[in-house]
């Protein structure tokens, strides 16, 4: 049975999430993997305290861990899009698969990394890039594959939702609620993603790319995001029996694949109005199964680490078969649906 060696890139929140959970879990997921899947190179600027690395190599150049000849999986949690691209790109080209919680990375440089990945006949993945521990990418390329999906909507920013539910539940002021989302590791390194929405176009993108079978055109998504909603607005909004949410939508018109980004007023029985506080929840209609829900904590460092881990021990399973792991490339994308401007 061969050893699967995993390099991480980066131990700030989802990197230290994802080696305390796998050296945690080492049985249970060599059990799960069929092999013994184990970390053996850290690329980090700085010993993250939250991590006993004392057992495993640790280069203060990321780029060290990607030239390791003995590191099959490279796992990008550095963030950002300009090194990250780079380290990714490397990866690749030296023969790497990569697995990675990068939403900004795959939703704007998506389409050059994944040709990259099917001309070399490597792996990029990334279930941890959407709503933290929630499959659902696997769901939908996997689960709902027999479907032709209708729309999609959810509240993909943790943060966001955050800040909206204690605005709602405890009448808490934006900038206050904001702060407690940036000590508990929720929020981006520049929490204006979170609140303008960035963040949930760049889900919403490769969501969208996952069920539509589009290329990524994060550019195409109408982007607003809750910085103008006030106390007042969501007790309003109550008052009147709804609950402001933030919600990513893409829903297939006539015309073709519109995308969006907002807030959005929903009637405060249905199941989404109801979900709080970091929460994630996507709904997802298919034309066959109908609607269907996913929820579950949208951020956090180990929630993060559980989608990131399900991706190691996809390849893991069959890094002897390299091309069996179902990853979004181009052969992947339907010609035949325009995405409308937003
Ligand atoms: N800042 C993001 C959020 C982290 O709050 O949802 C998870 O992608």
């Amino acid at each position: 049975m061969k050893q699967v060696n995993v390099g991480i890139c980066g131990l700030g929140t989802v990197g230290a999430g994802t080696f305390n959970v796998i050296q945690r879990n080492l049985d249970e997921i060599a059990r799960r993997a069929g092999r013994s899947v184990k970390i053996t190179h850290i690329g980090a600027r700085r010993d993250n305290p939250a991590c006993d690395t004392s057992q495993v190599k640790v280069s203060r150049d990321i780029f060290d861990v990607v030239k390791d000849p003995d590191v099959h999986i490279i796992v990008e949690t550095i963030g950002g899009t300009t090194v990250a691209k780079d380290l990714v790109l490397t990866a690749i080209e030296n023969g790497k698969d990569v697995v990675t919680a990068n939403k900004a990375l795959i939703a704007v440089h998506g389409n050059e990394i994944f040709a990259a990945a099917e001309a070399k006949g490597v792996v990029v993945a990334y279930e941890a890039s959407v709503a933290g521990g929630i499959p659902i990418i696997k769901a939908i390329r996997e689960g709902l594959v027999a479907n032709q999906i209708e729309s999609l909507a959810g509240i993909i920013n943790g943060t966001g939702n955050f800040i909206l539910s204690e605005m709602s539940e405890k009448g808490r002021a934006f900038e206050d609620v904001l702060k407690e989302a940036q000590e508990l590791g929720y929020a981006e390194a520049d929490p204006t993603f979170d609140v303008e929405g960035i963040d949930a176009a760049h889900k919403l993108a490769i969501l969208a790319a996952n069920a539509f079978g589009v290329s990524l055109q994060f550019d195409k998504v109408y982007t607003e995001g809750i910085t103008k909603i006030t106390r007042e607005d969501v007790q309003f909004a109550e008052e009147l029996g709804y609950n402001i949410k933030h919600l990513g939508i893409a829903r297939r018109t006539d015309e073709g694949l519109e995308m969006r980004v907002h807030p959005t007023l929903i009637p405060n029985k249905r199941l989404l109005a109801n979900v709080d506080g970091v929460l994630n929840a996507v709904l997802v209609i298919g034309d066959a199964v109908g609607p269907t829900m996913y929820h579950g904590a949208g951020a956090g460092a180990e929630a993060t680490a559980s989608a990131v881990i399900a991706d190691i021990v996809d390849i893991a399973r069959d890094i002897d078969s390299p091309g069996l792991v179902p990853h979004l490339g181009f052969s992947t994308v339907t010609k035949d649906l325009p995405v409308l401007a937003p």
